[in-house]
């Protein structure tokens, strides 16, 4: 069953992480999926104030009032959510982690939505653990169901992925598995 794709790019540059989602988002839409991304950095996206006070409004929960508004109607309506980052200091970025916080406010309103998601990663070294702990724990905790990681380590240069044919094939492998069940 075709499925829609939400894809968060927590990277700033046109390198390893765009190189991962081109890859999976070839793989992805050759099975008939649909797929949405999101550069992030390209966005205004504050980070989460800790209003509590969101929710009002589905199609608008937050509070703060900027590109969220992009993201919050995709994120109701899709199946499966992407997130992919560089690896900075162990950890997703900062511009993928600020949007999950504010993805915090569409829970205020409708609750807890059931999704399934995957993870694309590329780093100068393989230290990925604190990343996927994150992600691992993250996912039991919102009862979401893991579709897969593609963790593209060694990507020292902008291009090293793309000349990877190994992490390549990965993410459009890991692509073409959705909606396969
Ligand atoms: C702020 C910052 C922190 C980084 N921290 C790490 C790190 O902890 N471990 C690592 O292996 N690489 C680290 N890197 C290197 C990037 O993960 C690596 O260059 C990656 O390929 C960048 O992906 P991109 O091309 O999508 O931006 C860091 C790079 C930056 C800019």
């Amino acid at each position: 069953m075709a499925k829609k794709i939400m894809i968060l790019n927590g990277s700033p540059r046109k390198g390893n992480t765009a190189a991962l989602i081109e890859a999976f988002t070839e793989g992805a839409r050759a099975a008939g999926n649909t797929v949405t991304r999101f550069d992030l950095h390209t966005m205004t996206i504050h980070p989460c104030r800790g209003c509590m006070a969101g929710g009002k409004d589905p199609k608008s929960p937050c509070t703060q009032k900027d590109d969220m508004d992009q993201i919050y109607p995709v994120y109701r309506e899709c199946d499966v959510v992407v997130f992919a980052s560089p690896l900075y200091f162990w950890t997703i970025s900062g511009q993928l982690k600020c949007a999950l916080d504010r993805m915090y406010a569409l829970e205020e309103s409708d609750g807890r939505p059931r999704k399934e998601a995957a993870l694309l990663m590329a780093a100068e070294g393989d230290a990925f653990e604190a990343a996927t702990d994150f992600y691992d724990f993250l996912i039991q905790k919102l009862k979401w169901k893991d579709l897969g990681k593609v963790l593209a380590s060694g990507a020292r240069t902008l291009h090293s992925v793309r000349e990877n044919p190994e992490q390549m094939s990965a993410a459009r492998k890991l692509g073409k598995t959705i909606g396969d069940e």
